[in-house]
This record gives C-alpha cells, sequence and structure tokens, in this order.
C-alpha cells in the first residue's frame, strides 16, 4: 500500500528553474532567494556589497540550495551584462528574473532635488530593470518559458512628499511591467509587479524612517506608528511576505496573470 505521506507530497514547484535576483544580500532580495531556493529553484545573487552576498549565498548553500552570487553596480550597462552572462554561464538560460535593487535617494523636495541623484535613483530601478530585461528576454523567447517580476512599492500608487524620483521610477517600473508583458504574453514570458508596502525590517525602510522623523521633529517609533495607521492591518510587511507573493508570481501558479501589479501592503492602495 502507498504511504499517504507520499499521496500528498507535492514537488518543489521551481524545481528546473534559474533564477537572477538583483538586490540580494540582504533585505527582500535576500528572502525571495532564500525561498526560492528552497522551492528547487538555481539562483544567482547581485548587489555591490561583497560580504552580505557570501552570506546569503552561504546560508542558502548551507540548506541543500544551488547558488551563486557575483558583485554588480546594476545601474552599469556592462556590469547587466556581466551577471547575465554569468548565469547563464552558472545555471543556463535564466528563466527567472527579478529586478529587486534600489535605494529611496535623497528626501527632498522636487525643487530641491539634485539632479544627479535623479537620474541615479532611475538607473537603478528603472533603467537597469529594462537592461536586465532587454538582456533575459530573447533566450526566453526562445525556450518560450520566464516569468519577470518587478519589485515596485506603494510609492507607485500614493503620493508621499519627498521621494519624487523614487515614486517616478516605481511607477515607471508598472508601465514597462505592462508593456513587456504585452509584448511578451504570446511568447511565452509573463511579467507581473509588486507593490510592497512598508517592510520595516530593511535597512531602506528603516533609513527612510529615521530621515523622515528627523524632518518632521517625532522620533522613529512616532513616525511608524502614524504611517502603519493609515494601513488597514495596522502593520508593516515582513520580507517572507513579499518572497512569498514573489514566489506565487514566478511560478506556473499564476500562469494565467500576465501584465499585473499586486499590492502586498496590509490594504494601504486599492488600485
Ligand atoms: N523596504 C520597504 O519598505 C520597501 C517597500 C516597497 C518597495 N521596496 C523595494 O524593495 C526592493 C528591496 O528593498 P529592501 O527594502 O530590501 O532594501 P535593502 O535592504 O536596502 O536592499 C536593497 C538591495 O539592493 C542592492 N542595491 C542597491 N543599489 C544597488 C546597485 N546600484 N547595484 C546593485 N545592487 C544594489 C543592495 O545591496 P548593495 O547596497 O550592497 O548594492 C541591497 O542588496 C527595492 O527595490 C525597494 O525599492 C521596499
Amino acid at each position: 500500500m502507498r504511504s499517504p505521506v507520499l499521496l500528498f507530497s507535492f514537488p518543489m514547484i521551481l524545481q528546473g528553474q534559474s533564477a537572477l535576483i538583483t538586490g540580494s544580500g540582504r533585505g527582500i532580495g535576500r528572502a525571495i532567494a532564500l525561498l526560492f531556493a528552497k522551492q528547487g529553484a538555481s539562483v544567482f545573487l547581485c548587489a555591490r556589497s561583497h560580504d552580505q552576498l557570501a552570506s546569503t549565498a552561504a546560508e542558502i548553500s548551507d540548506r541543500g540550495g544551488q547558488v551563486t552570487f557575483a558583485t554588480a553596480d546594476i545601474t552599469r550597462e556592462d556590469d547587466c551584462r556581466r551577471i547575465v552572462d554569468s548565469a547563464r554561464e552558472t545555471f543556463g538560460p535564466v528563466t527567472i528574473l527579478v529586478n529587486n535593487a534600489g535605494h529611496y535617494g535623497p528626501v527632498v523636495p522636487v525643487e530641491e532635488y539634485p539632479l544627479a541623484d535623479f537620474d541615479e535613483v532611475i538607473a537603478v530601478h528603472l533603467r537597469a530593470a529594462f537592461l536586465l530585461t532587454q538582456l533575459v528576454l530573447p533566450e526566453m523567447y526562445d525556450h518560450e518559458h520566464g516569468a519577470i517580476l518587478n519589485i515596485s512599492s506603494l510609492s507607485a500608487k500614493s503620493a508621499f512628499s519627498w521621494g519624487s524620483a523614487y515614486a517616478a521610477a516605481k511607477a515607471g517600473m508598472l508601465g514597462l511591467t505592462r508593456v513587456t508583458a504585452a509584448e511578451a504574453a504570446r511568447k511565452g514570458v509573463r511579467v507581473n509587479a509588486i507593490c510592497p508596502g512598508p517592510v520595516t525590517e530593511t535597512i531602506m525602510s528603516q533609513e527612510l524612517g529615521a530621515t523622515l522623523a528627523k524632518k518632521i521633529g517625532v522620533s522613529s517609533e512616532e513616525q511608524l506608528a502614524g504611517f502603519l495607521q493609515s494601513i488597514l492591518q495596522g502593520r508593516g510587511q515582513t520580507a517572507d511576505e513579499i518572497a512569498h507573493a514573489a514566489l506565487f508570481l514566478c511560478s506556473n501558479a499564476s500562469s494565467a496573470m500576465t501584465g499585473q501589479s499586486i499590492n502586498v501592503d496590509g490594504g494601504a492602495a486599492f488600485f
């Protein structure tokens, strides 16, 4: 007689997939890398900080996952080309691309925002997502298989002061998601986005909270509590919660979804 355990055991849902995840040394990218590797994907990590990448990679390989990494600054075209080539050489064609890397940039009004910073914030979020998408798509089309996930933000759908480049980049990523999805839909490739709310455990979120608190003259705790009040669930999200939404959008569980942006924000944006 067959064991009932076997009847209910499921294969790992990303078995055989090769995922390139940007900004995967810490924060949300790290959580996505850990979960994707746990679900059978070979994961290629990249960011600028070697030690954080090495630590995430060690955590994955200690658990039996397939992982490698390379330092890269994805605002540089050459670095983007190098990581895609390197991922391909290590694990074969990239079948999943997660455009996650980023930083918030200056917290200043539009009229004071330095142009060089504006360009840099657009470059790390939007331009790099565009470039990496360009680099992986032809091979995805050849195999009629692939998933691209853009990590956007609640900022793409809200109106928070003092983050113009960030909001513009994140809203731009939603446009990029829809247009790429339209071009790719009949070629076996799906393209989606996630808009996280405040993921309060990450460095980016904590630094932003501290800066905002200072600007408005309250403590970091008061600033955060005020912001969380505006969210239906009254709390921030965890990196792991974002990673589970990412797993859904990059797996066959979401096979009929493309061109979408999913809000993983505890109930903050409603379109
Ligand atoms: N935390 C939130 O509340 C929140 C909310 C909505 C959306 N998001 C988005 O989620 C994504 C991840 O953010 P997080 O909160 O996890 O932030 P984080 O902990 O600061 O992680 C950001 C990652 O991006 C990498 N990165 C930054 N600039 C890079 C560059 N030029 N080239 C390569 N890698 C770069 C960082 O590594 P290095 O510094 O070592 O390069 C790091 O691994 C971002 O796109 C962010 O906008 C975050």
